[in-house]
């Protein structure tokens, strides 16, 4: 962290820690202040850009497709799945934290081609949950990158998200046909049995933090029906 401008910091809403900006040389990190941690840098995002592009991919050719993502963070998961779709279709992107949502409009948005200025973009500052609630039958795609993976780090709160009720809430929020994908930092095999316990075909995919070398990510993506 030699050399790094701290740029501004946060309260996590429901949270006992708070979040910090930093700039170093080439990248911007979102740290934890006081658990030892880092929430995501601008060094490494591939996993991130494959939990908007896969799910997206495979939903492009409907019209007006309707995308819920859940977790602004950098961004690069909400540029992704804008970069597979249409003109005609709306993404809807869920950040708890308010100034993560301003960072982002800001000089961190450069990194990710700025998609919050997309005019498909909508910006919710609230709890994704809320949105699960509120929408029966609203998405084509949901893409979860709310934490660290099911076991959060964030706020102890979202594992409702992961839970086999947040699961069934999230089905209940997709278009028939629609596709559940979520991030994790690695595999975790209770909630693949979740995911399959709730009924949905799964498939666990593996993909590289950055490049084609190195530390892997995982990404479930889940589906109704077969
Ligand atoms: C790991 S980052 C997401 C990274 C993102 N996929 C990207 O491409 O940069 C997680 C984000 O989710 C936000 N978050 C945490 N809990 C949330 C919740 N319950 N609802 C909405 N956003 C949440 C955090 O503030 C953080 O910005």
């Amino acid at each position: 962290m030699r050399n790094w401008k701290l740029l501004d910091e946060a309260d996590i809403p429901g949270g006992k820690d708070r979040l910090r900006l930093y700039q170093g040389k080439d990248d911007f990190f979102i740290r934890f202040n006081s658990v030892s941690g880092e929430l995501m840098s601008s060094r490494k995002y591939g996993s991130e850009q494959a939990l908007g592009s896969l799910p997206c991919q495979r939903i492009k050719n409907r019209k007006k497709a309707r995308v819920l993502i859940g977790g602004l963070g950098m961004g690069f998961t909400l540029a992704a799945a804008l970069n597979e779709l249409g003109k005609d279709a709306e993404v809807t992107v869920a950040e708890l934290i308010p100034a993560v949502v301003e960072w982002n409009q800001g000089p961190l948005g450069e990194r990710s081609g700025y998609p919050l200025n997309d005019s498909r973009t909508r910006v919710y500052t609230g709890d994704v949950y809320n949105l699960l609630q509120e929408n029966q039958r609203g998405f084509d795609v949901i893409a979860m990158d709310v934490d660290n993976g099911p076991e959060g780090l964030t706020v102890k709160d979202n594992d409702k998200l992961y839970s086999g009720a947040g699961i069934l809430l999230a089905q209940k929020a997709l278009k028939p046909g629609g596709i559940l994908a979520y991030w994790s930092a690695g595999p975790d095999p209770a909630f693949n049995k979740r995911l399959r316990r709730c009924g949905l075909t799964v498939e666990e995919i593996p993909v590289f933090a950055h490049g084609n070398k190195g530390t892997k990510h995982t990404i479930w993506l889940a589906s109704q029906g077969q």
